[in-house]
């Protein structure tokens, strides 16, 4: 096998090149290739220099994300940077692209950096739970103190190279010519005959010890949820590169990399990760998307409105159509609303909001979205009303036109059929619970063509959505069941700021109750309990707060909670079905609420309405604001263990079976000895 490390002489300087597409991530065989070039061009009397660059779009942007939780391979990074410093020749690292963690880190350990002016570089593993674990918490604080070192590592942002320049984390930053500005550094170095210095003997960063110290004083006392101690052992780490010997710090990095690591948190977060990349693997994946300049909105209600922001946003073309005249003013006046809201919080300058809204037409009428590439259609949940306006679709849309649904409930082969176009027909449903979570779910029928899928993959992306593809509702689906088990705990005996308070402290970003108005619960208590729907309807109680909206936790559920009405409600309920309050503890909110989704996860699996696993739990991650670095409620059921799972599952379902009976899809996992994990794929 070829290495994707090469190296070659030129005029006596060794120029060593890592090609590894897509991001020439550090696993086994880039290490072991560098680890071969570095030692044969030390040992060549024909090398006065090395220089270190990597082709394609990027110098490594960090270790090979796979290779974690497997057995590590010899070379190790550490050993390489450790290998690459103590180099008696000059080592110089010419960055371009995204030189992040692992590559970073390698960087340093070479004697010069320079980076191409469109470079960008950082410490970005606190975002996978880690911290930079190849001797970036003991080289950096060397170079930048810890203030800065800390800004990066905490923070896990990338920062521009000029701005890396001004901190010291480089040496110089070219506009173009990187390489050959390398080999001329190289050479000046060569010439000039000093040698070179370490980044482990280097000590600008600890010029003043007491600025140093409150630097790590202050990153301490950022709280971190305890599940999450990444921050907390990187203040540690750099703290050590002031205190401790650099051999001996290194040995403390490394101690501390591990022990996150093994984290649950480190698990999750880089499941994440994978799952998030792994949304784009679709049959559809590699077909060539339509263009789409101009958008079709039908209904400007709270998903059609926030459909044509965004889409404004983004520079497209819109037509708003509403039922008539009237809807339409009002539909248009809220989307001016949200408009002058954004430009009051700073969020958008007032030429923006005029630039969009020039790209914004509205009518009464469904031909003039004659022109329109793509239409989603967002009206009330009426199959008839959606059916009816597919059909007008079929007649008036351009040959060629998307035409999508954002229905989070219905048959969208229906509508296909209504439209006459099945081909081009797909569901398109934004979700919007959580403002600016970005998720898109496109529903797909045995018929829609590869080619809507992935137009309304790239529109989503335009958008600033990721795209989840499945064959019918999936998110709803799975709040559905998260809900109902939240509400069977309300009927056993719990209250709404309770359930919340406990949901939240797992992590999630809202609350059950949170975002519900009474008739809200009701709808949503309704899919298992009608019940509690009927009561409230009979009393005609409608728009009456039960959390003021998820944003102002905790203002919300307090109410919620002071709510007499909602928990009255909620007795005469319990009293109804018979059923006795008894206490119900946080522990069994967290535990009940998770099963309901491993439920609805198997099922929604065993029907095929999602392709794998981590499209589950990137949906909720995005759409429900269940925790990241938990991974979502599929990789929770692996980390609990398939069979305690199961167990937990079988005693509850005699209490609504309904909702708590797996698909035999679990057993078979079981059998087979599987997880959830192995449906995943690369
Ligand atoms: N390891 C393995 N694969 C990686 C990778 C990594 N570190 N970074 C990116 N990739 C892969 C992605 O999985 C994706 O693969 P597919 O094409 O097969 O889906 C491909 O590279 C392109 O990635 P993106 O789709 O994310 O492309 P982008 O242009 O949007 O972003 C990026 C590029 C900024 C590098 C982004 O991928 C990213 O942030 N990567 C993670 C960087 C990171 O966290 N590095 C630190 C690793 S931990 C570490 O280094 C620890 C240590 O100290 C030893």
């Amino acid at each position: 096998m070829t290495s994707p490390v090469t190296w070659e002489n030129r005029d006596g300087i060794a120029l060593i090149t890592i090609d590894s597409p897509p991001v020439n991530a550090l696993g086994h065989a880039v290490r072991a290739g560098l680890w071969e070039a570095v030692e044969a061009a030390e040992a060549d009397p024909a090398v006065r220099a090395l220089v270190i660059t990597a082709a394609g779009r990027s110098f490594p942007a960090g270790a090979d994300i796979r290779e974690f939780g497997k057995p590590p391979q010899a070379p190790l990074l550490p050993d390489l940077c450790d290998r690459i410093e103590v180099c008696t020749k000059p080592v110089i690292a010419a960055l371009h692209g995204t030189a992040l963690g692992g590559g970073l880190e390698l960087a340093l350990a070479a004697h010069v950096r320079i980076a191409h002016a469109k470079a960008r570089v950082g410490f970005p593993e606190i975002n996978l739970g880690l911290l930079p674990g190849a001797g970036g918490t003991q080289r950096a604080p060397r170079l930048i103190g810890a203030e800065q070192a800390l800004q990066l590592m905490t923070g896990g942002r990338p920062v521009r190279a000029a701005d890396a320049l001004a901190m010291g984390l480089l040496d110089g930053v070219v506009e173009d010519g990187l390489t050959e500005a390398a080999l001329a550094l190289a050479a000046d170095l060569v010439a000039d005959g000093t040698a070179p210095v370490p980044t482990r003997d280097r000590t600008e960063g600890f010029r003043n010890p007491q600025v140093y110290a409150e630097a790590i004083a202050a990153a301490r006392r950022q709280p971190h949820p305890p599940e999450q101690p990444a921050a907390t052992r990187i203040a540690d780490c750099v703290e050590a590169a002031l205190l401790l010997p650099f051999e001996a710090g290194l040995a403390y990095e490394r101690a501390a990399f591990e022990e996150l690591q093994a984290t649950p948190a480190a698990r999750g977060l880089r499941h994440a990760f994978l799952s998030e990349r792994r949304l784009s693997k679709t049959p559809e994946a590699g077909t060539e998307a339509r263009p789409v300049e101009h958008l079709g909105v039908i209904g400007g209600g709270r998903t059609g409105a926030a459909l044509v922001l965004s889409a404004l946003s983004a520079g497209l073309r819109v037509t708003l159509v509403e039922r008539d005249h009237d809807a339409l003013i009002a539909a248009l006046e809220r989307i001016a609303d949200i408009h002058e809201a954004e430009v009051a919080r700073g969020r958008l300058t007032p030429e923006k909001r005029d630039e969009d809204w020039a790209r914004l037409a509205g009518s009464a009428e469904l031909p003039r979205l004659a022109e329109a590439e793509m239409i989603v259609e967002a009206v009330p949940e009426d199959l008839g009303l959606k059916a009816e306006i597919f059909s007008q679709l079929g007649r008036v849309a351009r040959p060629g036109a998307i035409l999508a649904s954002a229905t989070a409930a219905l048959d969208i082969a229906a509508l296909a059929t209504a439209a006459g176009r099945p081909a081009d027909t797909l569901a398109f449903r934004p979700w919007t619970e959580i403002p600016r979570s970005g998720l898109v779910e496109l529903g797909v029928t045995p018929r829609t063509g590869a080619e809507a899928v992935a137009t309304a993959t790239a529109l989503a992306a335009r958008l600033g959505h990721r795209a989840v593809r499945a064959t019918g509702p999936l998110l709803g689906r799975m709040m559905g069941a998260w809900a109902a088990a939240a509400d069977g705990l309300l009927l056993a005996g719990s209250t709404p700021l309770r359930i919340d308070t406990a949901l939240r402290g797992y992590g999630y970003r809202r609350g059950r109750y949170q975002a519900e108005d009474l008739i809200g619960l009701a709808t949503l208590s309704g899919l298992r309990r009608p019940g509690l729907a009927d009561g409230l309807a009979a009393r005609g109680r409608t728009g009456c707060a039960v959390g003021a909206g998820w944003f102002d936790w905790p203002e919300g559920t307090r109410r919620a909670q002071e709510n007499d009405e909602v928990l009255a409600l909620v007795e005469a309920e319990r009293q109804r079905h018979g059923l006795p309050s008894r206490p119900v503890g946080e522990e069994e909110i967290v535990l009940s609420c998770l099963l309901a989704l491993i439920a609805e996860g198997t099922r929604v699996l065993a029907d095929e309405t999602a392709l794998r696993p981590s499209d589950i739990d990137m949906a909720l991650m995005i759409g429900l604001g269940f925790p990241r670095w938990r991974g979502g409620p599929m990789l929770a059921a692996d980390m609990m263990g398939l069979l305690d799972a199961k167990n937990a599952l079988a005693a509850l379902a005699p209490e609504n079976p309904e909702l708590w009976t797996p698909a035999d899809l679990l057993a078979d996992l079981l059998k087979n000895g599987r997880s959830f994990e192995d449906l995943n794929g690369i």
